[in-house]
């Protein structure tokens, strides 16, 4: 074999991994030269059909050309590595200062939660304890212990639903109808004097723009010696002004009728309306949002407290109606809809707590 071929094959392998841009060429670069196949290795075999002194020569001199050309491969492989490794390093740069995915798909807080909330604690600062009763009540505690018995048209006025439930001798069982049904078992368990109030759920069975089968109310009582109605429009006025965040709450008393309170008012609140936005406290309209009296004796007698020595005061609102006043919630039936879009408009971020 001539010098000239072993000098060709030494550049040709060479030539082979000098052009190679990748670390992936230049493995097909080795398979060419080193591999099964390859230049070098060929020529290897070839030997076998040589002179034993030609094959020691020319053995030497190519194992010599398979030594360079590995020392060039490893020398290329390196370098390309180092390369590609920074090509990589620069392009799937993580830039840490790049503000955080927006937290849209978190869970809100219904708005009713969110004004349970506000509410408790603004009656919790007024000393006002909270007591609570059950969804299934009775006849007797929804009606007869609050001063509606038996054919009492406001039975019927209530359009009460009715549970299938065994009656026993509290009555019938029921979805109560008004959280004024807490008022008895309360006043038992915490006698006179004694304030407390509740948040819950009622029932009607009544279905359009303004009314829904189920809604939220509070109510609250005041048991005491010397209570009444002064104390009961102070206590009405400055809930609603902490409620609302404002100085401005201009309120309209009118009397009413509720069997449970005699003397009975209802409490209308002042707003103005400019394009179909409502502003609290002042301007010519009014809106009803509360029922309210001097607890009637009987309510006091049915808790075995006695009515000569002590009076109450009580009042309800319903809560759906305040949440739309402060946060602008338009129909009251998306409350109760459960629709993902309308809790993204109206409800509230944990963080707001
Ligand atoms: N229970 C009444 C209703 O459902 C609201 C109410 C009015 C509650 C006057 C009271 C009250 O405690 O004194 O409409």
């Amino acid at each position: 074999m001539l010098k000239s071929e072993l000098d060709k094959l030494l550049s040709s392998c060479m030539f082979l991994i000098d052009r190679c841009v990748s670390s992936q060429e230049l493995e097909q670069a080795k398979v060419a030269t080193l591999g099964k196949n390859g230049r070098v290795t060929l020529m290897l075999k070839g030997l076998k059909d040589m002179e034993i002194d030609q094959r020691r020569e020319l053995g030497a001199q190519i194992n010599s050309i398979k030594e360079q050309v590995l020392q060039r491969l490893v020398q290329k492989f390196e370098e390309l590595s180092a390369r590609e490794m920074e090509t990589r390093l620069s392009s799937e740069f993580v830039d840490i200062s790049m503000p955080a995915r927006d937290t849209y798909r978190d869970g809100r807080l219904h708005p009713i939660t969110k004004v349970h909330e506000e509410i408790l604690e603004i009656f919790a600062n007024y000393g006002f304890r909270f007591v609570d009763g059950p969804d299934i009540d009775d006849e007797y505690n929804n009606f007869t212990a609050v001063n509606i018995p038996e054919h009492h048209p406001a039975r019927t006025m209530h359009d009460t639903f009715y549970v299938n439930l065994l009656a026993d001798d509290q009555g019938r069982k029921l979805l109560r109808t008004h959280t004024t049904a807490v008022e008895n078992r309360a006043l038992r368990l915490h006698g006179a004097p004694s304030r407390f109030f509740t948040i819950g759920r009622v029932f009607r069975s009544d279905y359009d723009a303004t009314h829904t089968p189920m809604f939220t109310q509070i109510e609250g009582v005041v048991v005491d010696k010397d209570v009444g109605f002064a104390h009961l429009k102070w206590l009405l006025t400055d809930f609603l002004r902490k409620f609302f965040n404002t100085d401005t709450v201009n309120l309209r008393i009118r009397p009413s009728f509720f069997p449970f309170t005699e003397p009975s008012i209802e409490v209308d609140i002042a707003y103005s309306q400019h394009k179909g936005k409502i502003t609290l406290g002042s301007g010519e309209n009014w809106m009803e949002i509360c029922g309210g009296g001097v607890l009637h004796p009987t309510v006091l007698q049915s808790a075995d407290i006695d009515s000569q020595l002590y009076r109450g005061m009580a009042f309800g609102f319903g809560l759906e109606r305040l949440t739309s006043l402060k946060y602008g919630v338009p129909d009251l039936r998306g409350y109760f809809e459960s629709d993902e879009r309308w809790r993204k408009v109206f409800g509230f971020h944990g963080f707001t707590r």
